[in-house]
């Protein structure tokens, strides 16, 4: 069966109009920070060989970060985008004996093998609702014992009053921070194509999946970071 949902998405990402090394901070507020925290709340031992998985791993900002953090670790980045995938080969090449990448939708195949780390950053609110809650089921099935999943998303209120001040913002944001055709796509990918869920749904998800301690790291705005340890 089609998925539009992620021909949308692929798509979005594969177009000509998206440079998203160029406006990653001007699509995602405090993108930087948001991915210090992500590295930070991985608490495995910084010279520990560990085996790390990145789902929607983009042009590779967050995997160039935790390479840089964890020298001995080895990271398979999975993206279904081919033009997001080679700009993050072309930046992850001092690290080329240390990583796997994976052109697929990670949400129809069978991960590659067991990882002590399973992150995401930005992507999992692309796809489908049922889809995010599969796909926390699976991570979990995928990790070693003791390992961690680390997710930093767009997410939203359960308030309808909060939920409109947040998008107030982050179209503000938006449209003082890009132009033309790029905010047009932006837009229409923020607000028709996303689909951001409570933190409180993700938390709950981490609990049925059977993770054993869970929490919420960081929040801003319509943003979060949160952890479930196996
Ligand atoms: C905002 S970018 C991620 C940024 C990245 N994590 C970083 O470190 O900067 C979202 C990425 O997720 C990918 N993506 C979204 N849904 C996906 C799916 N179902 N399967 C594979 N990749 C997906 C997109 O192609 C895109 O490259």
């Amino acid at each position: 069966m089609r998925n539009e949902q992620a021909e949308k998405i692929k798509n979005h990402f594969n177009s000509k109009e998206i440079d998203y090394d160029v406006c990653a901070n001007y699509v995602v507020p405090r993108n930087e920070e948001l991915h210090n925290v992500i590295v930070n709340t991985i608490r495995h031992d910084r010279n520990s060989k560990i085996k790390i998985l990145d789902l929607g791993v983009g042009t590779g900002l967050g995997a160039w970060k935790i390479l840089s953090e964890f020298p001995y670790a080895h990271l398979t980045g999975i993206d279904f985008s081919s033009k997001m995938l080679k700009r993050c080969k072309e930046r992850l090449s001092i690290f080329k004996n240390r990583i796997l990448l994976v052109e697929a939708n990670f949400n129809k195949i069978d991960f590659p093998e067991k990882y002590d780390v399973i992150i995401s950053a930005v992507t999992i609110h692309n796809s489908k609702i049922e889809q995010q809650k599969d796909l926390i089921l699976k991570a979990y099935k995928n990790l070693n014992n003791n390992g961690i999943f680390v997710n930093g998303d767009f997410i939203k209120s359960n308030s309808e009053h909060i939920n409109q001040k947040l998008r107030n913002f982050y179209e503000n944001y938006l449209r003082e921070k890009l132009k033309g055709k790029e905010l047009k796509t932006w837009l229409r990918h923020a607000f028709e194509e996303d689909k951001p869920v409570e933190i409180k749904t993700h938390l709950n998800w981490l609990k049925m999946a059977k993770f054993k301690k869970i929490e919420c790291v960081w929040m801003y705005m319509n943003l979060a970071v949160y952890y479930g340890i196996k």
